[in-house]
């Protein structure tokens, strides 16, 4: 059983709950004192965290607490300036995006990227179009459309049709093609940046949906930035606190509360009041 960890912000060497078994091949990924620096500004300041094969972990967080950028240095946008990071037990550093998509890690983005005036099926296979044989290399518009469809359906996405431009989808059927087409292209790492931010009940309650039953499917592994409380404690195997670049808590989901969560961000604002920072 892995104790609960509450970090101090403060504690140098702060490891994570999974820190006995580090290489251990139940990890997915796993980073170790992650720092992140952009001129001046610290956005990561020796982030460590696990994600177990299968786990979904939820990370919770402020603004610009480093929650997006921990995200581009797991999908190969970023690098980091130091600290090590473990792809399945081997240390890797992720030269790119593309570097990232070839190990299976892909990811959603807050600011999410597909091609609005471009049809379902287009957007699903953007950049990795396929063609057909012969000496033209014509794009497969049928088999895309087909596999497009399937790869929908298999993931319980109701779309009236893969033809339909994806600005007449609604924000929770774009989230929800956007993360399809992570899924399709064989994800064993799923990186999902507020994947329900400003979204209504019913356009969260389908992308909730949606992870959960990719979940159950197995095989995947899973990091969501969040900012309901209550939402990532549903969804999420387990949750990570981070304030100000840091990793303040983590802890299974079963085992804490939104009351407990709250708690703690309003002892860290009292705390960094009394010490004068901003
Ligand atoms: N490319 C960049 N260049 C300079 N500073 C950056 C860059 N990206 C992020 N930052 C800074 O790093 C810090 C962390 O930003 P980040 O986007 O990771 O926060 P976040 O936790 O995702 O916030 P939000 O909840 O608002 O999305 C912020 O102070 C931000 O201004
Ligand atoms: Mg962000």
């Amino acid at each position: 059983m892995v104790e609960p960890v509450e970090r101090q912000p403060d504690a140098a060497a702060s490891s994570n709950a999974y820190a006995n078994v580090a290489e251990s091949a139940a990890l997915a990924m796993r980073g170790d004192q992650l720092v992140k620096r952009f001129g001046a500004v610290t956005a990561l300041d020796g982030v460590s965290f696990t994600l177990g094969k299968g786990e979904i972990l939820g990370i919770l967080g402020d603004n610009g607490a480093g929650k997006s950028t921990l995200v581009k240095i797991l999908t190969g946008f970023h690098q980091q300036t130091s600290g090590t990071l473990y792809v399945n037990g081997q240390e890797m550093l992720l030269r790119s995006v593309d570097h990232a998509r070839a190990l299976g890690i892909e990811c959603v983005y807050q600011d999410l990227a597909l091609a609005n005036s471009l049809s379902i099926y287009h957007n699903m296979f953007l950049n990795r179009e396929i063609v057909r044989r012969g000496p033209f290399r014509l794009l497969d518009h049928a088999r895309m459309r087909e596999l497009a469809a399937q790869c929908l359906d298999d993931i319980g996405v109701h779309v009236p049709s893969v033809d339909l431009p994806v600005e007449r989808l609604s924000g929770g059927q774009r989230q929800a093609i956007a993360v399809a087409r992570a899924v399709h292209s064989d994800a064993k790492i799923l990186l999902l940046d507020e994947p329900l931010a400003a979204m209504g009940a019913r356009e969260a309650a389908l992308i909730i949906d949606l992870v959960l039953r990719l979940k159950e499917k197995g095989g995947l592994s899973i990091i969501m930035i969040m900012h309901n409380y209550a939402q990532t404690l549903d969804i999420a195997d387990r949750i990570m606190l981070m304030q100000r670049g840091r990793v303040t808590f983590e802890q299974h989901s079963a085992q804490t509360s939104v009351p407990e969560l709250m708690d703690i961000v309003r002892r860290e604002y009292r705390a960094m009041r009394s010490n004068g920072a901003h």
